[in-house]
């Protein structure tokens, strides 16, 4: 069935669904969690494979061609390869963002399954710092992992994703651009936003990609490519053509004019945005017997009130309750 196009009430169609498929992690990510880790959801309270195949069906009506699975880390869910085989012909675009923790035994499944874009998370290629900021001396199997993955032609490309924070990310810059010029990754260094379980966040903490860029710059001359509708990066290749390096600014230079992207947490919650305050139960509906018709009409209803933009820079931002592992990146 095609059902008319999800519009928000700023004129912006959707097309970019993210479904946080487990609130739980295998990390312990400063800029995320706490060292103790969260309360985590009963398994009775996260949406069956079922439920998420329904949703993304009737988003796929809606007009929505890209899913990206989240979490949490995404491959801690228990048979995830099936969920993702089973959602990948709905869409014309699965991406997957994970940790990397796990991928060493399920990217060729992933794959096979049809995940065609992923995005591995590594915040250092130090292993003692990767240790400090995710809490986890993870680093030699996460880099067994990517290179897994990176074995399958049809995973590629491949985005590794860097969160930049003042007082640490500034030793990693150089590394990272040797890093992507060395391997076929496209490294994206994302500004730290105020999302952290600690909600310590402040805006001296945030290295923002412009230093970053004038940094590598200084060293390999890069060139700007020009920027894709709807994206979040800004992406760069190196003058010599060996490779490009990218920055997810939402801090220093916000991209919520075309943003063209809903959430879905793990239990069911649908958010227009990653600072929303408010969101709109999605599994309650489902559960007490909804129609496919029922359901698109909340959605729509909730998307026209998509927040305009965030207001991370403006005085009196609240930070939301939930952190990142909560949301889905
Ligand atoms: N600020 C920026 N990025 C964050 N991520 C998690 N928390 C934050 C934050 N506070 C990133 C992770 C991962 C993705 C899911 O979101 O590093 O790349
Ligand atoms: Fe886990 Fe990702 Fe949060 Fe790190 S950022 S703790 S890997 S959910």
């Amino acid at each position: 069935m095609v059902r008319s196009p999800l519009i928000d009430g700023h004129g912006r169609q959707i097309g970019d669904v993210r479904i946080s498929v487990t609130d739980r992690c295998n990390f312990r990510c400063q800029y995320c969690m706490p060292a103790e880790g969260l309360t985590w959801l009963d398994r009775d309270g996260v949406l069956s494979f079922e439920e998420i195949q329904r949703l993304v069906g009737l988003l796929a009506e809606l007009g929505v061609r890209d899913l990206r699975l989240t979490g949490g880390e995404p491959l801690v869910r228990r048979d995830f390869p099936s969920l993702v085989a089973m959602l990948a012909p709905l869409v014309e675009d699965l991406s997957i963002t994970t940790n990397g923790f796990l991928l060493e035994r399920d990217a060729a499944a992933l794959v096979a399954a049809g995940a065609n874009r992923f995005n591995v998370s590594i915040d250092s290629l130090q292993r003692d710092r990767f240790f400090e900021m995710t809490r986890r001396d993870a680093l030699p199997r996460v880099l067994r992992g990517l290179e897994t993955l990176a074995a399958f032609p049809e995973a590629h490309p491949i985005k590794v994703n860097a969160v930049a924070m003042r007082g640490f990310t500034e030793d990693e810059a150089l590394p990272f651009a040797r890093f992507a010029r060395e391997f076929p990754y496209q490294v994206r260094f994302i500004e730290f936003m105020p999302l952290d379980a600690g909600h310590t966040w402040s805006p001296d903490q945030v290295l923002t990609g412009d230093e970053i860029r004038a940094a590598i710059h200084a060293v390999f001359p890069l060139e700007a490519e020009p920027r894709e509708p709807h994206a979040t990066a800004r992406v760069y290749r190196f003058a010599d053509g060996q490779g490009q390096i990218g920055f997810i600014n939402p801090v220093s230079e916000p991209f919520c004019g075309d943003c063209d992207r809903i959430r879905i947490t793990a239990e069911g919650k649908l958010r227009t945005c990653l600072f929303s305050l408010n969101e709109t139960d999605l599994l309650g509906p489902m559960r007490a017997g909804a129609t496919d018709d029922d359901l698109e009409q909340i959605i729509r209803d909730a998307v026209w009130r998509k927040e305009l933009k965030h207001r991370v820079n403006e005085p009196g931002f609240i930070q939301p309750d939930r952190p990142m592992s909560a949301i889905g990146g």
